[in-house]
């Protein structure tokens, strides 16, 4: 209820301006995100492979409305791909891409085009590119995009959300030899007809997909900080008879790094989702919406700075 309520209210326009303008919200953006460039993305990014961890990077932005702003979003992650070579993190850091970013909204063959740029110059790096998935209304376009990138560049990655209806019918069909496949719960606000509304109903759908996954022979990454779903994944692991390495774990930076280095130590591989940037508001609103304590530390830090 409250995840909805404060999802329907981040579409506000007075709800950004009162929460971008908020000087608190720095303070608060500063926990989730890893700075504003891409001097503080590099420096994250080798602080959490020094511990042992992985990383997928995110260059903040979403629902671009203009084509020169998708240019632009597109050459934030080749000057970050530029950055990540020299500093040869490119082995154990790869990219997140938000296609709504990169043009999706305005017309999807040059998101397709972006998106192809961003991949040719990963691969060229040494590195993987996952396509996040975002709202119900993308799925479709997104997928198909996918599908092309997969033809040149197999290593692709991809994401089903567990709320939605059809992902474990979508899990059967990327399970697949090389398929990399990123399974989260989901984090929009989507309706009845297409999305599990029950929290249990949704962790019960995660479940049914990472069987799915888990039996197929593609590469699934477990994206959840949830922890009934992290030891059901583990025990799977070890009935499939996977080892640690042919799946992965997936958590948001400054989310549980506690238990992002507990797995780790324990041999898993666990990649730390790194977002970075100035168009934070749509990322911090969603993880708000998340989590309860995530509210209550936001309001403490608004009413703690008078
Ligand atoms: P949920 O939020 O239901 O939390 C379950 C339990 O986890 C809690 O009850 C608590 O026990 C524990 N927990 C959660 N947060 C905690 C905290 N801060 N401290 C302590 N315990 C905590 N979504 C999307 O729609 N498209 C996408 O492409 C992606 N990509 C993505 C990448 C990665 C790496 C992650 C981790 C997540 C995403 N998501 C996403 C977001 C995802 O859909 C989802 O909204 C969040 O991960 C929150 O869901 P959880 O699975 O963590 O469970």
């Amino acid at each position: 209820m409250l995840r909805r309520t404060i999802l329907a209210a981040a579409r506000s326009g007075r709800t950004r301006r009162l929460i971008t303008n908020a000087p608190v919200s720095r303070s608060v953006v500063r926990r989730f995100v890893a700075g504003s460039s891409v001097d503080d993305a590099v420096r994250v990014t080798r602080q959490l492979i020094d511990a042992g961890l992985r990383v997928s990077l995110d260059h903040l932005g979403e629902d671009t409305t203009e084509e020169a702003q998708a240019k632009t979003a597109t050459a934030a992650y080749l000057e970050l791909l530029a950055r990540l070579r020299r500093a040869g993190l490119t082995g154990t850091a790869e990219l997140s891409v938000k296609l709504s970013a990169i043009g999706l909204l305005l017309d999807q063959s040059m998101a397709a085009e972006n998106a192809r740029v961003i991949c040719e110059a990963a691969d060229r790096a040494g590195t993987t590119v996952t396509i996040d998935m975002e709202d119900s209304g993308t799925t479709d376009a997104t997928l198909a995009i996918v599908g092309d990138l997969r033809e040149s560049f197999p290593s692709v990655g991809l994401v089903l959300q567990a709320y939605l209806r059809r992902t474990e019918a979508d899990c059967r069909e990327f399970a697949c030899a090389g398929s990399r496949v990123r399974l989260c719960k989901g984090a929009y606000k989507e309706p009845e007809s297409v999305a599990f509304q029950d929290k249990l109903d949704v962790d019960r759908s995660y479940v049914r997909s990472l069987n799915v996954l888990m039996a197929g022979s593609g590469y699934p990454m477990f994206a959840t900080h949830d922890p009934r779903l992290i030891a059901i994944a583990g025990e799977r692991a070890k009935w499939y008879d996977r080892s640690p390495g042919t799946y992965e774990y997936q958590m948001l930076y400054g989310v549980r790094p506690e238990e992002q280095r507990r797995l780790t130590t324990e041999g898993e591989t666990v990649r730390v989702y790194v977002p970075y940037g100035d168009q934070w508001y749509a990322y911090l609103m969603r993880r708000l919406a998340e989590r309860p304590a995530n509210v209550a530390f936001f309001v403490r830090s608004l009413v703690s700075k008078g």
